[in-house]
């Protein structure tokens, strides 16, 4: 079974539930690492559980969340390994996975989407990297993280 790992801040309480049972109902196995309660956590916190855990291998992607997605996906970004795009239509999802190749995909609690989040994240499953010219961009990501030039 397919694995993912997802987190959040208080900001996304309610989307983050949604989405767990979402993904449970289209057969993932969903590595929920909270926030489980209203009580106000920090966003890097919460990035830092779930990047490293998905670090350790295993996972298809991670999927992070606070009120509007931009801290926790500003701080994603910070770790090794994470390319985490910030998501906000039908289109930046197939994006996110077409060009980027992301491995995090983040989403706010508190933001207003035309579309539901469930199929945006429809969308990022259902579409392939492309790679292609997409690669060396993404060994440039890589390599910035590595502070070369
Ligand atoms: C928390 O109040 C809020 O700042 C956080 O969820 C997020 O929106 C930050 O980007």
């Amino acid at each position: 079974m397919k694995k993912i790992v997802i987190a959040g801040d208080h900001g996304a309480l309610e989307l983050k539930d949604t989405l767990v049972a979402f993904l449970k109902k289209k057969y993932f196995s969903v590595n929920d690492l909270g926030t489980f309660g209203s009580s106000s956590v920090d966003y890097p916190d919460m990035a830092k559980v779930a990047c490293d855990e998905f670090n350790k291998g295993g996972y298809k992607f991670g999927i992070l969340l606070c009120g509007t997605g931009i801290g926790i996906s500003i701080a994603a970004n910070k770790i090794k390994g994470i390319r985490c795009a910030l998501v906000h239509n039908l289109f930046t999802a197939e994006m996110a996975k077409a060009h980027n190749n992301a491995n995090f995909i983040a989403f706010g609690g508190r933001v207003r989407y035309d579309v539901p989040v469930t199929e945006m994240i429809e969308k990022f499953i259902s579409t392939s990297y492309e790679a292609g010219r997409h690669e060396a961009r993404i060994a440039k990501i890589n390599a910035l993280e590595n502070n070369c030039s």
